[in-house]
């Protein structure tokens, strides 16, 4: 959390579709007597109970609570889910992250021909709900090669396709907007447009198909100034002149870039490619629904720019560090990524996959090079806190300095500055000390005060008890808290 708190530009998750048929197990640790006696089972078959979706939401929520707060204000989450959780994922989402931060609910074909085994309807797509922190910026998505293909025209600056000026759709008619419609005027002899009525130039307005007055897109200012991206033509149906913007597919160097549909399809979205790439990395089956990187890396692609974080922290087989990788390859970007995964498979199947990808993979003519890049690889340590939420003190005393430091401050710790026994730091002339001692109880009093050796306008003390009188402390600007922790055993 200090670190990566607000920064992640994409999340992606693939969390159990609680199908009822998969063993993901719930041993979270909670402390409601009913949650608590839910703990470690497994919700199979058997467990078709009428909690099964509340098991699954409570194991999700405070996921999603704690991912909330990852997100940066110009992110956006991603997460696939079935039809089994799609509605109640989406009711809890809206919750977490505000009804109006809901982006869209795309269909992504997973399996075109349809799933036969289902009872009524042969399922072929997955859902993918996507939420935004409230500032999301998009990068778009390349443009498909089928449309690509009605940029048949070309100029100086490259190839273009003509989009009429004239508006289209509802809204349309002069009485709608009528600063908006108004004569251009063309030149044939020296093929230029003009807002100057003169006698030998041919004078165009706005029809609509049943012969109305209709509007330009543009309004007179804006056509000045964009007048080079216009062209006059001759439609050959109305025997007419009208009026086109030049549509570049490039523009100054950069690539068109439009906005993804919420129906996604093709081979590369399949479950069967997912299968598949892990099976050519590993040479056998390893992990049962691996996502294709392709489809993350269309997420990716959209959600991020060269030097964004991207999370994932129901990791698996490690598809989303493969799909950074390789983006990152193609565009030089140095985007990073955090996965995470709970299961023991963390270290053989998702941090091996991810060291395969990095360092290439496969044989002779199958051989596929190395992405480059690097990871580190850790195992969580224990829980700071106990189900009574006191510190959990087999933790290492420096690690519950490193959280007090955050919760306080919101700001990383830098443990590194040589500071007195019980400092842990400055902020906005706030002196925090933490006055802790493993084996007993400590005192915030006079004697304890001569500790306090950095000059503050306020000092946060933390301690087991505090004995100051409160006038003093009032008058000297000293907050105490208490240090959570069990101490009857002192
Ligand atoms: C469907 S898989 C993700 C697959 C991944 N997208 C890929 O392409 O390989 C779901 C992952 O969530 C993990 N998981 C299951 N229950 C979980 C829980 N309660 N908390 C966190 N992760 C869990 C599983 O270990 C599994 O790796």
């Amino acid at each position: 959390m200090p670190e990566y708190e607000g920064k992640v530009k994409c999340i992606y998750i693939d969390p159990p579709y609680n199908t009822g048929n998969e063993g993901w197990v719930y041993n979270d640790n909670v402390n409601h007597p009913k949650i608590k006696k839910w703990l470690g089972q497994v919700v199979g078959k058997d467990g078709e109970d009428l909690t099964r979706h509340d098991k699954w939401l409570c194991m999700m929520y405070p996921r999603l609570q704690l991912l909330h707060k990852f997100l940066a204000d110009d992110g956006a989450i991603f997460i696939s889910i079935d039809d089994n959780e799609q509605a109640n994922l989406k009711l809890m989402c809206d919750e977490i992250f505000g009804i109006r931060n809901f982006i869209s609910n795309i269909a992504v074909v997973n399996n075109f021909k349809g799933r036969s085994d289902d009872k009524y309807i042969a399922t072929a797509h997955e859902n993918l709900i996507i939420y935004q922190k409230g500032k999301f910026i998009t990068e778009g998505v390349s443009l498909p090669e089928e449309y690509s293909k009605e940029y048949k025209l070309e100029d100086k600056i490259g190839k273009y396709r003509h989009l009429g000026l004239r508006k289209r759709g509802s809204n349309a008619r002069q009485i709608d907007r009528p600063n908006l419609f108004y004569p251009i005027y063309y030149n044939e002899l020296t093929n230029t447009i003009s807002l100057e009525k003169k006698d030998e130039l041919i004078e165009i307005l706005p029809k609509l198909s049943n012969g109305e007055s209709g509007i330009w897109r543009w309004g007179k200012e804006t056509l000045l100034k964009r007048i080079d991206e216009l062209e006059i033509k001759i439609v050959k149906t109305r025997n007419e002149f009208d009026v086109f913007q030049k549509d570049y597919l490039n523009k100054d160097g950069i690539e068109k870039r439009i906005k993804p549909k919420s129906f996604w399809h093709g081979s590369e979205f399949s479950a069967e490619s997912g299968t598949l790439e892990l099976k050519k990395i590993f040479s056998k089956k390893v992990f049962e629904t691996p996502k294709s990187s392709d489809f993350i890396e269309y997420i990716v692609q959209q959600s991020t720019t060269k030097n964004s974080i991207i999370l994932d922290s129901f990791a698996g087989s490690g598809t989303t560090a493969h799909s950074v990788l390789n983006l990152n390859k193609q565009d030089g970007g140095h985007r990073k990524f955090i996965l995470v995964e709970m299961e023991d498979y963390a270290n053989t199947i998702t941090a091996e996959r991810v060291k395969r990808v990095t360092k290439g993979f496969g044989k002779d003519t199958k051989k596929v090079e190395g992405t480059g890049g690097a990871f580190d690889y850790y195992e969580l340590g224990l829980p700071l806190f106990d189900a009574d939420q006191n510190l959990n003190e087999q933790v290492d005393t420096e690690k519950i300095r490193e959280y007090i430091w955050f919760s306080e401050t919101r700001t990383a710790y830098n443990s590194k500055i040589d500071l007195n026994k019980y400092e842990l730091g400055v902020k906005e002339d706030t002196v925090y000390y933490f006055i802790y001692e493993k084996n007993k109880l400590t005192t915030l009093d006079f004697d304890a005060l001569e500790l306090i050796k950095t000059k503050g306008e306020q000092y946060l003390i933390y301690a087991d008890n505090c004995l100051l009188p409160k006038e003093f402390m009032a008058k000297n600007n000293i907050i105490f808290k208490k240090i959570p922790r069990d101490i009857t055993k002192f």
